[in-house]
């Protein structure tokens, strides 16, 4: 049976126009800053985010720990929401290599408020409490569901942090799919950070990769870190060639991600209202909340399988859908009518 698997967009596998791009790459020795694909990506993806300079790393959680470390000296703390990807799924990165302590607010689908997030601010609190360093916010956001801060929220909460020198970082590792949802520009998100993280490795379907982008003095700086947690590179312009392809191919085509996700929501949403939210799903990922279902999460992920439908059981009562490349039209109706039957 062929699989639909809606676990992740990070399964997607590389297209042949994409292996064909990697397998062309002109390549160099990146630990000595010579594989002129790698330079290039670089290159435009600070370009993008209208960063001065951004740098390469094998996964989206390295580029979050080289930005976080950047900004935040040990001891000193970052805010971030409690489901940030920053603090619960790198496993405590922060506070094992880089010596940053964290606090957390609370969110309703991971969407942030800035009041909330400038009442737990505590900058230069002197020598008896923590200073706050730094804030992280995700965007578009993953345990929430996919959903998309708002920019008048990010651009209200940079004015303060600004004022009392506070840091910001953006988790962008779907930002790509924020864009397409609301038009607005990736250098506008850009504008409101010091240090953006973005991955290629999602929704744009390279195999591997992601970019942080900030100013030159911190992404040389960053560069020593990679290299110090053993992520100096060599000729991996074949992956970044991946990574230039993804950005030429794959950043439109997210409307037909969110188009599916939309349509396999509302077909949810008609046989188990309950479980649903359907005013968070605005991009390409769908939390379905099993508390009240008579399948729990792992059941009913074992009966999605047996019918040829993988997804992913958070936790004991919530299950999350993600769209992607590999899924077309006739995947995603598949998928729905499997689930659907289950659910209703
Ligand atoms: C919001 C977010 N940030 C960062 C990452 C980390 O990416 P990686 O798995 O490449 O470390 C992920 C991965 O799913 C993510 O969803």
């Amino acid at each position: 049976m062929n699989l639909i698997d809606l676990r992740s967009d990070t399964v997607t596998k590389p297209s042949p126009g994409m292996r064909e791009a990697m397998a062309n790459a002109e390549v160099g020795d990146d630990v000595y800053g010579e594989d002129p694909t790698v330079n290039s990506l670089e290159a435009r993806v600070a370009q993008l985010l209208g960063h001065e300079a951004g740098v390469f790393t094998p996964t989206g959680s390295l580029a979050n720990q080289l930005g976080m470390r950047a900004l935040v000296n040990p001891g000193q703390e970052i805010l971030a929401d409690v489901d940030a990807h920053v603090l619960r799924a790198e496993l405590g990165a922060a506070a094992t290599f880089s010596g940053i302590t964290s606090r957390t607010w609370y969110t309703k689908n991971g969407i942030f408020d800035p009041e909330t997030v400038l009442s737990m601010m505590r900058p230069n609190a002197g020598p008896h409490l923590v200073s706050t360093a730094a804030i992280a916010i995700e965007n578009t956001h993953n345990f929430g569901g996919g959903t998309i801060q708002s920019i008048d929220a990010i651009s209200a909460l940079r004015k303060e942090t600004q004022s009392v020198g506070v840091s910001m970082h953006l988790d962008g590792a779907r930002l790509w799919n924020a864009h397409v949802a609301t038009g607005v520009g990736f250098a506008e998100y850009g504008s409101h950070f010091d240090t953006v993280s973005v991955c290629l490795s999602k929704g744009l379907g390279a195999p591997i990769g992601s970019v942080l982008v900030s100013s030159k003095e911190r992404i040389a700086n960053a560069r020593v870190w990679r290299k110090r947690y053993g992520a100096g590179m060599r000729q991996v312009g074949i992956l970044a060639a991946a990574g230039h392809y993804a950005l030429d191919h794959n950043i439109d085509r997210l409307v037909e991600d969110h188009r599916h996700t939309r349509a396999m929501a509302e077909s949810i949403a008609k046989v188990a209202p309950e479980i649903i939210n359907l005013q968070s799903v605005m991009t390409n990922i769908i939390v379905l909340n099993m508390t009240t279902h008579d399948l729990d999460a792992p059941t009913l992920a074992a009966k999605a399988r047996e019918h040829g439908v993988i997804i992913g059981a958070l936790g004991p009562q919530t299950v999350r859908l993600i769209t992607h490349l590999d899924i077309d039209d006739a995947n995603a109706k598949f998928a729905t009518d499997v689930l659907t039957d289950l659910l209703g």
